[in-house]
């Protein structure tokens, strides 16, 4: 806890859809939250390349300045971090440019269209010294930071299998716009950079290393109308709107079989053209002692099973399931609600996230348990994904480079 008043940080957003929204909202609202953080975010500027968005959010959301080309924001001396929150491929030029500028990083996943870029942004900061953190945000919900510390303590014994999750509906409609997400320069793998890498990262927070996969990928819906306007976040356009159609370049689906360092084995489904499923986002991760269940939509909740005879021996059969509803000792649900079962949501994760960015650019000797989600995490999700891409076309078991 410092006692000292916390210093102004200038703060910009680079790209202001749906995560430029969450940045900013984010630095607005942590130091509700983080009295405690030595740095108070002041919002200096916001770029956007559609004409007035940027001004449009200085004037909702109190930047003193809004820009088109974010280059402006580099020369601007009151900025001393940067979110990038346009689309991936942006991440490397964008990120490596924040970098090599002196400015911090708070950088959206999937950090570029693969390996190389995420690579090249790690590099980037590790040559500036800036500190850098990456929008993992699933990591930050309360009921996954206790399922780690169980799983660290041995709660279920020795991991044996990890089921992960990302199915959404977003794309599922084939009237959908055929936006920077489904173009492979711009977008990458698709549904692998999009939703299977916060599953990655899920999977090494919780197990560790993955050494090895094998993947299927499928392209389920192979063209789409081309919108006739600027597309923001996951939006629909009605084809009669558009004349023209195009082709899907990346991936709608992915199913990957996993190998961790530890032995444990683990399989990864993500889609993005699930009808049903809203964020069906969770992971069940079973031990030789029982089993742990998360599912997103229910973020407070922490399926417990396993247990012990009344002579101490393991319930290897009939385990009960027992509910743990989060509260303030878990996690960092103490920073926003008194109780446990009071629900948080999906910006709080991201107010987390913030947090643990200003603490690591507060004090350079924070340590790693407390900080972000690093590059070396997008880097490392990165050669996944690349990993299973490789994978669709050896069709063999291809290990982590
Ligand atoms: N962590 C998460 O849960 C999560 C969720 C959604 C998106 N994301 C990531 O966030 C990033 C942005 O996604 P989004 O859903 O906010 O997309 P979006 O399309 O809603 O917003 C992107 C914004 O960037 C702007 N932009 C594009 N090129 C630009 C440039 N050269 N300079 C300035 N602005 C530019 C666009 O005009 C748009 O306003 C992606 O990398 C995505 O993978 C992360």
């Amino acid at each position: 806890m410092t006692s000292a008043a916390p210093r102004p940080l200038g703060v910009a957003v680079v790209g202001f859809g749906w995560m430029g929204r969450v940045h900013a909202q984010s630095y607005a609202r942590v130091t509700h939250h983080f009295p405690d953080l030595g740095v108070r975010p002041e919002l200096v500027v916001v770029a956007d390349e559609v004409p007035g968005r940027a001004e449009a959010a200085a004037a909702q959301y109190g930047f003193a300045s809004a820009v088109q080309d974010w280059h402006e924001v580099l020369t601007e001396p009151r900025v001393e971090a940067v979110s990038v929150t346009a689309p991936n491929f942006f991440h490397r030029e964008i990120g490596a440019a924040v970098a090599a500028a002196g400015k911090h990083l708070w950088i959206e996943k999937p950090v570029g269209v693969g390996a190389a870029d995420a690579t090249a942004v790690r590099d980037a900061v590790g040559s500036a010294g800036v500190r850098a953190a990456v929008g993992f945000n699933y990591r930050w919900a309360p009921a996954v930071q206790e399922a780690r510390a169980r799983i660290a303590a041995g709660a279920i014994g020795e991991v044996e299998g990890v089921r992960i999750r990302l199915l959404s509906d977003y794309a599922a409609d084939p009237a959908g716009a055929l936006s920077w997400r489904y173009s492979r320069e711009r977008g990458g793998a698709g549904v692998l950079g999009d939703l299977a890498s916060h599953g990655v990262d899920l999977a090494r927070y919780l197990v560790g290393e993955i050494n090895a996969v094998v993947a299927d990928t499928a392209v389920f819906i192979p063209r789409r109308a081309v919108p006739s306007a600027a597309t923001s976040g996951h939006q629909r356009v009605v084809l009669g709107e558009s004349t023209a159609m195009g082709d899907v370049e990346n991936e709608d689906a992915v199913t990957a079989l996993l190998r961790f360092a530890s032995g444990a084995r683990g399989v990864l489904e993500a889609s993005r053209v699930a009808v049903g499923e809203q964020n069906t986002y969770g992971f069940e991760v079973a031990g030789n002692h029982g089993v742990l269940r998360w599912d997103f939509r229910r973020m407070g909740e922490l399926s417990v099973s396993g247990g012990r005879a009344g002579d101490g021996s393991v319930l290897y059969q009939d385990a009960p399931t027992q509910t743990l509803f989060v509260g303030p000792g878990h996690g960092d649900h103490a920073a926003f609600q008194p109780g446990a079962a009071i629900a948080m949501g999906y910006d709080d994760l991201k107010v987390v996230e913030a947090a643990r960015f200003l603490r690591a650019v507060a004090d350079p000797a924070l340590p790693a348990e407390r900080g972000p989600a690093t590059l070396d995490d997008a880097v490392a999700s990165a050669r996944a994904l690349d990993a299973m891409s490789r994978s669709v076309t050896s069709g063999a078991w291809e290990p982590l480079a």
